[in-house]
């Protein structure tokens, strides 16, 4: 496996491994690698692609007063995980190669960057879109791999590789949860047990939500009753909780039928930890396990 940190190297790496004759599979992270991270990869590679995982605590999405300073960077770990997932390059930047003094370009979604998480973390989706543009523009690979997890940094990610016309085919992968269906995230390392326990109230939510679905409910004020209430008796913050049109992520109005199943998401802290997860009430709602 090569890593390396400049992004001249990055290009030259990929481009030695295009000459093998392989397509390029990019997993982009911020490192703190779980088991959500590794179904990326190995979808990657299941797919008959090189891959290149990119791992970078990128600065310009968190607000002043979030988590950049005390997210987990385990770069050693991380390194033998991608070892032994049969990554072929780790692109590790520090943020004077990803953003030299004098930078000044910005990609910026719109519309689909106003509600769910972009409603409380303004400039969030700014940084995300810029970053994984850039990363698309040194790797160009062939595809690119995100959790539905993030199912708004998804969308966001999807509208600007189509509008940038960066042709990357953007391959969204299912959320990985832990027994009891809390999904994985490098976040949950935060929890202590009370919280952790707590915040199985968010899965058990979702695979509410989806039992509801299932059992034919179509009207977005039966399919969440009761549920925000639940929720806000059990965490610390409800940030928002709702049902989202799959393409605009505006909210459905409560009354009105359901013809396209939405995606039901939401934004919780518990202690000081934010958590978001979500069902995607569309073919087939992924089971959560209740707990
Ligand atoms: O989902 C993440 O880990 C990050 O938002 C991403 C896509 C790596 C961009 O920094």
């Amino acid at each position: 496996m090569i890593v390396v940190k400049k992004i001249d190297e990055a290009r030259e790496a990929v481009s030695r491994i295009r000459q093998g004759g392989a397509a390029i599979g990019l997993v982009p992270t911020m490192g703190a690698l779980h088991a959500g991270h590794l179904a990326l990869a190995r979808r990657s590679r299941a797919d008959g692609c090189a891959t290149v995982v990119s791992i970078y605590v990128n600065p310009t999405q968190f607000g002043p007063k979030e988590d950049f300073g005390k997210y987990p960077r385990p770069l050693e770990k991380d390194l033998q995980l991608c070892r032994d997932e049969g990554v072929q390059l780790v692109f590790c930047p520090e943020s004077d190669e990803m953003y030299p003094a004098g930078h000044r370009t910005w990609v910026d979604v719109e519309k689909l960057t106003d509600g769910m998480c972009g409603a409380f973390r303004p400039g969030h989706f700014k940084g995300v879109a810029t970053i994984v543009a850039k990363l698309l523009l040194i790797v160009r690979p062939d595809a690119a791999y995100f959790g539905r997890k993030d199912f708004q940094q998804l969308k966001v990610v999807e509208r600007m590789n189509a509008d940038l016309n960066l042709a990357v085919r953007i391959v969204g992968c299912p959320t990985v949860r832990e027994p009891d269906g809390l999904a994985l995230s490098s976040r949950n390392a935060y929890l202590g047990p009370e919280d952790r326990r707590r915040a199985r109230i968010i899965p058990r939510t979702l695979s509410e939500v989806a039992s509801r679905w299932s059992a034919g409910e179509r009207r977005a004020s039966e399919l969440l009753l009761g549920l925000k209430e639940r929720l806000t008796s059990q965490v610390d913050l409800l940030q928002y909780f709702g049902a989202y049109n799959v393409e605009t992520l505006q909210e459905v109005a409560p009354d009105e039928p359901l013809l396209q199943g939405p995606v039901v998401a939401l934004a919780a802290r518990v202690g000081t930890t934010r958590l978001i997860d979500n069902v995607e009430l569309g073919a087939d709602p992924m089971p959560i396990k209740q707990p």
